[in-house]
C-alpha cells in the first residue's frame, strides 16, 4: 500500500532527483526578445534612422527587409519596435504595428488585425467577418486618419500572404497615403525570399522597396557570440561543458547560419541532459539534439505529402529493401503501378510520376541525379537520402492494404 500518511508528494522522488540546468527556459525560446542583439548593429542602425523622423511625424520610407531564416529580422524589428514605444511615450505620434502573414493569412484578416491593435474606440471596431473588403479598408483609413499619426506597420513573412493572396494588400496599404490627409503609413515588409518581389506590380514593388535592408547569415564566431550571450543568462554556471557553443555554431553555420537552429540545438540539448540527470551538457547531448531536430522535420515533410507522392516515395523504399537502392525512374514507376493497384488508387503517368520524384528531391528526402547515358538519352538515378522515412511510411495508415508487400518485392525486382 502507498503511505497515505506520509503525505509527501508522489513527484518528491522525481523532484529531489532534478537537477535544474536550465534557470530560465523562456531565454532559448525564439520567440524571446534579449536586450542584446550582437552583429546586427549596423542592420538596426539602418533602420533606426529611416523609422526615426516617425517620432516628430514625418512619414518614414517603406523598408523591405529580405534574409534567411533565422538572421534575426523577427527579432530586430520587434526589438526597435518596443525602442520606437519608449521613446515615443509621452508625445504618442507614432504606432507600430506587427503582423505575422504566416498566422494572419488574408486580406481581411490583415486588415482586421491592424484594427484591433490600433482601434481604442469599442464603437468603431472592425467585426471579425462580415464587412465587405471595400468597407474595412475604408473605416480602417478614416480611423487612422482621425488620428493625426505616422502608422508603422510591419508585415513579416511578408511572402506568405503573396503566395496565398496575390498583391491586394500591399496595393491598399501602399496607396493608403493618397486618401490620408492628416496620418502617414509606413509598411516595413520582411521576407525570407528574395526573389518574391519579382512577382509584384512594379508599381507595388517600388513602393514596398524604398529601402532594402539585408540580413546576411551568421558565420560561426557570430553564432558563438549570440549563444554565449542567450546561455549566459539562461544557464546556471557552469552548465556547459568547453566546446559546446562552438559546436552548436558550427552546426547551424554549416546549415545556413540560422540562429534559431543553433539556439534550437542548445535549448534541446538541455532538455536532452536534464531528463537524463546529467550534471553537465556535453557534445554529445548536441548530437542528440541534432538527430532529434533532423527526425522531426523529415516526419513533418512525410506527414504532410499528398497520398500520390507518399505512394511514390513507398515504391522507392520497396526497391531500396529490395537490393536496388540506386534505382532509375522506370523501377519506381513499376512498383508505383504496383501498389496503386493494391490500393485500388488513380495511376498517374510516368511523367507525372516523374514530377513527384522531383519534388521529393527537392524536400531532400531522396536524391536523384540526372545521369547521362549518351545516345541512349538522358535517365536519372535515384536514392532514398534518409533512412529515417522508412518507418514513418510503414506505419502510415494509407498503406495498411500493404500487407501484400513481400508479393511486390517477388514480381518487381527481378
Ligand atoms: N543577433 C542576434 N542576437 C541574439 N539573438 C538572435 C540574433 N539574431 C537572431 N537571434 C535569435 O535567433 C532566433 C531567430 O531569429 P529571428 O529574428 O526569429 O529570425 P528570422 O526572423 O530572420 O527568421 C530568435 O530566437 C532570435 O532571438
Ligand atoms: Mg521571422
Amino acid at each position: 500500500m502507498f503511505p497515505l500518511n506520509d503525505k509527501e508528494s508522489i513527484f518528491k522522488e522525481y523532484m529531489d532527483k532534478r537537477v535544474p540546468l536550465i534557470k530560465n527556459k523562456k531565454i532559448l525560446q525564439s520567440s524571446y526578445i534579449p536586450e542584446q542583439l550582437p552583429h546586427r548593429e549596423k542592420q538596426i542602425n539602418d533602420i533606426v534612422e529611416i523609422v526615426a523622423p516617425s517620432l516628430i511625424k514625418d512619414k518614414p520610407s517603406n523598408i523591405l527587409i529580405i534574409g534567411k531564416t533565422g538572421t534575426g529580422k523577427t527579432a530586430v524589428v520587434k526589438y526597435i519596435g518596443k525602442e520606437l514605444k519608449k521613446a515615443d511615450e509621452y508625445e504618442e505620434n507614432c504606432s507600430f504595428v506587427y503582423i505575422n502573414c504566416e498566422v494572419v493569412d488574408t486580406p481581411y484578416g490583415i486588415l482586421y488585425n491592424i484594427g484591433n491593435q490600433i482601434i481604442k474606440d469599442e464603437t468603431r471596431s472592425i467585426p471579425f467577418t462580415g464587412w465587405s473588403l471595400d468597407r474595412v479598408f475604408g473605416e480602417l483609413t478614416k480611423y487612422i486618419d482621425d488620428e493625426n499619426k505616422v502608422y508603422i506597420i510591419v508585415l513579416d513573412e511578408i511572402d506568405r500572404s503573396f503566395q496565398k493572396n496575390g498583391d491586394d494588400i500591399f496595393y491598399f496599404l501602399t496607396t493608403i497615403n493618397e486618401l490620408l490627409e492628416k496620418s502617414k503609413v509606413s509598411i516595413i515588409g520582411i521576407s525570407n525570399n528574395p526573389k518574391f518581389t519579382d512577382f509584384l506590380d512594379p508599381k507595388i514593388k517600388s513602393r514596398l522597396g524604398e529601402e532594402k535592408i539585408i540580413f546576411p547569415p551568421y558565420n560561426t564566431v557570430q553564432l558563438e557570440d549570440i549563444l554565449k550571450d542567450r546561455s549566459f543568462e539562461a544557464f546556471t554556471e557552469g552548465t556547459l561543458s568547453e566546446g559546446v557553443i562552438s559546436y552548436c555554431a558550427a552546426l547551424s553555420a554549416q546549415d545556413m547560419g540560422d540562429a534559431r537552429r543553433a539556439l534550437d540545438l542548445l535549448r534541446i540539448a538541455a532538455d536532452i541532459a536534464e531528463r537524463n540527470n546529467d550534471k553537465i551538457i556535453t557534445e554529445a547531448h548536441v548530437k542528440f539534439a541534432k538527430n532529434k531536430i533532423e527526425l522531426d522535420a523529415v516526419s513533418e515533410i512525410v506527414r504532410t505529402l499528398t497520398p500520390q507522392s507518399k505512394t511514390v516515395l513507398m515504391s522507392i523504399i520497396i526497391n531500396t529493401e529490395n537490393n536496388n537502392p540506386i534505382m532509375n525512374t522506370g523501377d519506381v514507376f513499376t512498383t508505383y503501378k504496383q501498389i496503386s493497384e493494391i490500393l485500388e488508387s488513380s495511376t498517374l503517368t510516368q511523367r507525372r510520376v516523374a514530377g513527384l520524384i522531383s519534388e521529393l528531391d527537392m524536400l531532400g528526402i531522396i536524391h536523384a541525379r540526372v545521369k547521362s547515358f549518351g545516345r541512349a538519352g538522358r535517365t536519372r538515378e535515384i536514392e532514398l537520402n534518409t533512412k529515417d522515412v522508412i518507418d514513418m511510411l510503414k506505419s502510415d495508415a494509407l498503406f495498411k492494404k500493404l500487407t501484400t508487400y513481400k508479393n511486390i518485392k517477388q514480381t518487381t525486382l527481378m
